[in-house]
């Protein structure tokens, strides 16, 4: 089909050709794809769900073949579902790692804002700022941004798991991700009590039975933690008596959700999850959810909310 010239417009037979002369002269038509405007935001990641049994399972095969001396960390990263993923959400990120007994990894720092949920340890250790912080089962510990950390494992018998959560799909967004690493003498460190960036479970287990749920029926007994120092996550814990459901809701935040103790659902859109401890629950933007308790039950919540409030962009509703 020929083309035919007016002046400087070109004129074209279709809408194909009209759109295809577009494209081939560098552009993209505005009117078609992504980036136009819609009435609501679109996601291109699913709800999703992680089995803990499965992956310390996969970590334990692991362990003889994968040595964190060169790999860094033993881990394995919680990717959605949807195509191409590498990453839980678009903001927030979870992997399972493992510790085997004995072993000892390298310090390093990052931009990258990051916290662990710890699943299983007897001995395992998170250095923070050169000084060791030794780590007890469901303890959180957050290595913010820059912030020099290394771990290892004294116990000789038992490997240590825990849940890394991470805001590095947002770094990696903005093209602010810095690293660096350096070894550290771990046996002659200091041990550090009272970090602040030690969450001790024994401390929100006392906090959280002080509480009463959501009158409005939208939580069970939850608690903002204390994390002034990482700016991108907000972190809540939250109790579920047996059968407790809460009322759905949607919000532009995105939500990871890891099982501390129990076992319930999480219903989003149309899926049904069900978990238990160690398992997460991912729940992308813009998707009505809400959670089931089957036995009493405890979720760590991780949001990417404050970023979303800082920009003027959170919403949230019921329907
Ligand atoms: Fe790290």
């Amino acid at each position: 089909m020929e083309n035919e010239k007016t002046g400087e417009v070109l004129r074209v037979a279709s809408d194909e050709e009209r759109d295809q002369a577009i494209i081939d002269a560098g552009f993209i038509p505005g009117w078609i794809g992504e980036g136009g405007l819609r009435p609501e935001p679109l996601h291109d990641f699913e709800p999703d769900t992680w089995n803990w049994e499965t992956g310390r399972a996969l970590l334990e095969a692991a362990a003889t073949s994968i040595n964190p001396r060169v790999a860094e960390r033993r881990n394995i990263r919680m990717a959605n579902s949807a195509a191409e993923k590498r990453t839980s959400l678009n903001t927030i990120h979870c992997s399972y790692q493992m510790v085997a007994p004995g072993e000892f990894a390298r310090a390093h720092r990052h931009t990258i804002n990051a916290g662990r949920f710890i699943l299983e340890s007897k001995g395992a250790f998170t250095t923070l700022e050169g000084k060791k912080v030794f780590m007890e089962p469901n303890d959180i510990i957050l290595t913010p941004n820059w912030l020099w950390h290394g771990l290892g494992n004294e116990n000789l018998e038992a490997p240590a798991f825990w849940i890394d959560f991470l805001d590095d799909p947002l770094v990696a967004a903005l093209k602010t991700i810095f690293f660096e690493v350096r070894d550290e003498d771990y046996k002659e460190m200091p041990i550090k009590e009272g970090s602040h960036h030690h969450i001790r479970w024994r401390d929100l287990d006392l906090q959280l039975e002080d509480l009463v749920p959501d009158p409005n029926g939208r939580y069970g007994k939850r608690l903002q933690l204390q994390t002034p120092s990482i700016p991108t996550m907000r972190l809540y814990i939250e109790r579920f008596d047996k059968h407790m459901t809460v009322n759905p809701v949607k919000s532009t935040a995105n939500h990871l959700f890891i099982c501390a103790e129990g076992s319930g659902t999480t219903k989003v859109e149309d899926k049904t999850f069900n978990w238990q401890r160690g398992d997460v629950i991912a729940v992308p933007s813009w998707k009505l959810f809400n959670h089931r308790a089957s036995i009493n039950a405890t979720l760590l919540e991780i949001t990417d909310q404050p970023v979303i409030e800082a920009l003027g962009w959170y919403r949230e509703t019921t329907v």
